[in-house]
C-alpha cells in the first residue's frame, strides 16, 4: 500500500528523521560545550524531530554549496535554505569531534562534527537572500555569525514544547492526529503575522475542498518589530473558536526562526509542512518577505524552478487578496471589478502605525475579537515601556 493510499504524505527524501536520543545529558558532561542561539536552537529541534526530513544534521560543505547554488542538495533533493551552525574562528579548534550543544548552560543535544568549512557569506546572501544588503535581517543573521560551519548529525535530548505546549507537535504526532480525523488532504498555513480577514478568506476557500487546515504560526525568533507569537496565539484562539469548524482544524506552532528570505523560504515552509504531513501549502503574496526585497509573486514562481512532484506538496497559489467595499467582501484582482478607491488595503507598517496609536483596526480587515486582542496587547506594552 503506498503511503497516499494511506492519505498520508511521503516525508521529503522518504523517511521522516527522528534525531531524539534517551540518554542522561550527564554522560556528555566532558565535552566541550557549545551555546546555541535561538535560531540554532530551532534548527536542532526541527532536524531532530523530522522537519527537516531529510537532514540528520547541520550541512556540509558539498551540501552547503549544493544549496546556496541550485536549491539541492548533493544529492539532487530540493532543498533551498543551508541550515548550518558557525562559530568564530578562534574557537573552531575546540569543536573537532563530539560537541555538546547548550541552551541557556543546559545541555540539549549532542553534535558529532564530521567536517568543518568557510562558508562564502557574500555568496550565500546574493543567492539565498538576492541581496547583499545588511539592513536584511536574513542578511545580517549571516554577516554577524561566526567564519566557520560545523557539520554533521546532531541528537535532542529532550522536546521542549516551549511557551505553547498544547499546540506543540511533532511530524509523528500531527501525521497521527490527521489520520486520526480521517483527514485525507491537509492544508499548511504558514504566518508570522497577526490574523486578519484576507489569511480567514485563504484558508476557508481552501477548506471548501480540502479536508483539514493546519494553521502553523511561526513561533520562533522574528524580527523586533513583529507582533510577539503570545499575541498571535492568543487572536488565533479567539478567531477559531468564534468562526471556524473545530473539528476541520489544528492549530499547531512551528518553532522555526524566520529567516525573511521570501521565495526561498517558502520553498522550506512548503517541505517542512509535507513532512508534518499535510497535501497542500499556500502560498500567497509576498510569502516569508520583508521590505521591497522581493517581487509580489517571486515566492510562487520560484516553485517553477523544480519538476512537478519534485517538492512533493501542491501549492496552492492566491492573489493579493483585499477586502472591497463595494462588493462587501475579501477580494482579489481576480474576482472585482473595482477599482483601488473602492478597497481597503492596510499594510504591516500601517496596522503598526495604528495600534501604537491606540486606535482598533476596522473589521473590514481584522475581526472585532482580534482587534481587541492586539489592542488590548499594544496598550500594555505602551504601559510597559512608558
Ligand atoms: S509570512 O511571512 O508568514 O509569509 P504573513 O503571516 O503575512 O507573512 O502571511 C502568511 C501567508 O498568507 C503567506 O502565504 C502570505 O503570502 C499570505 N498572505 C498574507 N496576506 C495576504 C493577502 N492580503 N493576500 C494574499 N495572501 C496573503
Amino acid at each position: 500500500m503506498s503511503q497516499w493510499s494511506q492519505g498520508r504524505i511521503a516525508p521529503h527524501g522518504g523517511t521522516l528523521v527522528n534525531r531524539l536520543l534517551q540518554a542522561d545529558p550527564r554522560e556528555y558532561a566532558h565535552f566541550p560545550a557549545l551555546e546555541l542561539s535561538e535560531r540554532s536552537y530551532a534548527d536542532l529541534e526541527l532536524i531532530a524531530t523530522g522537519v527537516y526530513s531529510p537532514l540528520e544534521g547541520f550541512l556540509g560543505e558539498a551540501d552547503y554549496k549544493s544549496v546556496v547554488e541550485h536549491m539541492r542538495l548533493a544529492s539532487g533533493l530540493p532543498w533551498s535554505i543551508p541550515i548550518t551552525l558557525s562559530v568564530a574562528e578562534a574557537e573552531a579548534p575546540r569543536y573537532r569531534s563530539t560537541v555538546r550543544l547548550t541552551r541557556k548552560g543546559e545541555t540539549v543535544g549532542l553534535l558529532e562534527v564530521a567536517e568543518q568549512y568557510r562558508p562564502d557569506k557574500q555568496k550565500e546572501a546574493l543567492e539565498v537572500y538576492r541581496t547583499a544588503d545588511p539592513a536584511h535581517p536574513g542578511v545580517a543573521a549571516i554577516l554577524s555569525q561566526g567564519e566557520v560551519n560545523l557539520a554533521g548529525r546532531v541528537s535532542l535530548f529532550r522536546l521542549d514544547r516551549g511557551e505553547f505546549p498544547e499546540h506543540h507537535y511533532t511530524p509523528l504526532e500531527t501525521r497521527r492526529i490527521f489520520q486520526e480525523r480521517g483527514w485525507k488532504t491537509v492544508v499548511a498555513f504558514q504566518t508570522r503575522n497577526p490574523i486578519h480577514r484576507a489569511h480567514e478568506y485563504l484558508h476557508k476557500v481552501a477548506l471548501e475542498h480540502i479536508d483539514g487546515l493546519f494553521l502553523n504560526p511561526l513561533v520562533g525568533a522574528t524580527k523586533a518589530d513583529d507582533v510577539p507569537a503570545q499575541v498571535r496565539m492568543e487572536a488565533y484562539r479567539v478567531l477559531l473558536a468564534r468562526y471556524y469548524p473545530k473539528e476541520r482544524v489544528l492549530l499547531g506552532v512551528y518553532p522555526a526562526a524566520m529567516r525573511y528570505a521570501g521565495p526561498r523560504e517558502a520553498i522550506l515552509h512548503a517541505i517542512s509542512r509535507k513532512n508534518y504531513g499535510c497535501t497542500h501549502f499556500i502560498v500567497g503574496r509576498d510569502h516569508a518577505g520583508v521590505g521591497s526585497y522581493y517581487g509580489t509573486y517571486d515566492a510562487q514562481e520560484i516553485f517553477g524552478a523544480f519538476a512537478p512532484g519534485e517538492i512533493g506538496i501542491h501549492i496552492l497559489k492566491f492573489e493579493h487578496t483585499f477586502y472591497c467595499k463595494t462588493c462587501g467582501s475579501i477580494v482579489s484582482a481576480r474576482t472585482c471589478p473595482h477599482d483601488g478607491a473602492h478597497h481597503l488595503i492596510l499594510s504591516g507598517t500601517r496596522v503598526r502605525e495604528l495600534l501604537r496609536s491606540g486606535a482598533s483596526l476596522p473589521p473590514e480587515f481584522t475581526r472585532p475579537e482580534v482587534a481587541e486582542v492586539l489592542r488590548a496587547a499594544y496598550r500594555d506594552e505602551a504601559v510597559r515601556s512608558a
